[in-house]
């Protein structure tokens, strides 16, 4: 079993940054193999331009789009660690969707016929929040979190979400909540 791990987050102090090594972790001491995609490290160019559509028009990729489609096509887990921002991923997240996860490799269509290519694969969102649940929860917010994500993106494209997990009003969390939090991913990665 292969596990390849998503990661969004600018700041190696985030709480994000603490998931991330938490999951990590738990990978290590259960023997398993992973890879780490840090985003924000690899600076990863998230804007779709003109030539990755001319390529992807043909069903080909290349330069980073290639080397990303490689890495997942390799794994059995896709783990996806980021913020919530705005109500959704942070852009260089969405733009690693939009330009790695394209049509003929994640999913095709024939007709009105949907593929997802990406069956067999699980995916564990690992989200976390600045507002508390309840908050969120009043806005209709684990609703909308479930159609923009799980079943626009990940599901659309096969893959089965095992786990989204959400770390609410992380900002205001004291150190032994936060402890609390990290602790929790050992339910939630095994
Ligand atoms: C650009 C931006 C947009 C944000 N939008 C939201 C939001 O829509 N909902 C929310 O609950 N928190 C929002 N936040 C707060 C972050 O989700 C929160 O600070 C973060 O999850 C805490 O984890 P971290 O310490 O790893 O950054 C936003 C933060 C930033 C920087």
């Amino acid at each position: 079993m292969k596990y390849l791990i998503i990661y969004a987050h600018p700041n190696p102090e985030s709480f994000n940054h603490a998931v991330l090594g938490a999951v990590e972790k738990i990978l290590k001491a259960a023997g398993r193999t992973y890879e780490v995609r840090d985003l924000n490290a690899m600076k990863f160019n998230p804007v779709l331009d003109r030539a990755d559509f001319e390529l992807g028009s043909k069903g080909k990729a290349a330069g980073e789009i290639e080397r990303e489609q490689r890495h997942i096509k390799e794994a059995d887990v896709l783990i996806f660690i980021y913020p919530i921002w705005w109500f959704g991923m942070p852009a260089i997240m969405k733009g690693y969707i939009d330009r790695v996860f394209a049509q003929d490799f994640a999913f095709s269509m024939d007709g009105e016929r949907l593929t997802g290519l990406l069956k067999g694969k699980k995916a564990v969102i690992i989200n976390t929040t600045g507002a508390p649940r309840d908050l969120l929860a009043g806005m209709g917010y684990e609703d909308a979190m479930k159609k923009t994500a799980e079943i626009g993106i990940f599901e659309f494209c096969g893959l089965e979400v095992a786990v989204h997990k959400y770390f609410y009003a992380v900002p205001d969390a004291d150190e032994v909540s936060r402890r609390q939090m990290l602790e929790e991913i050992a339910k939630i990665i095994s």
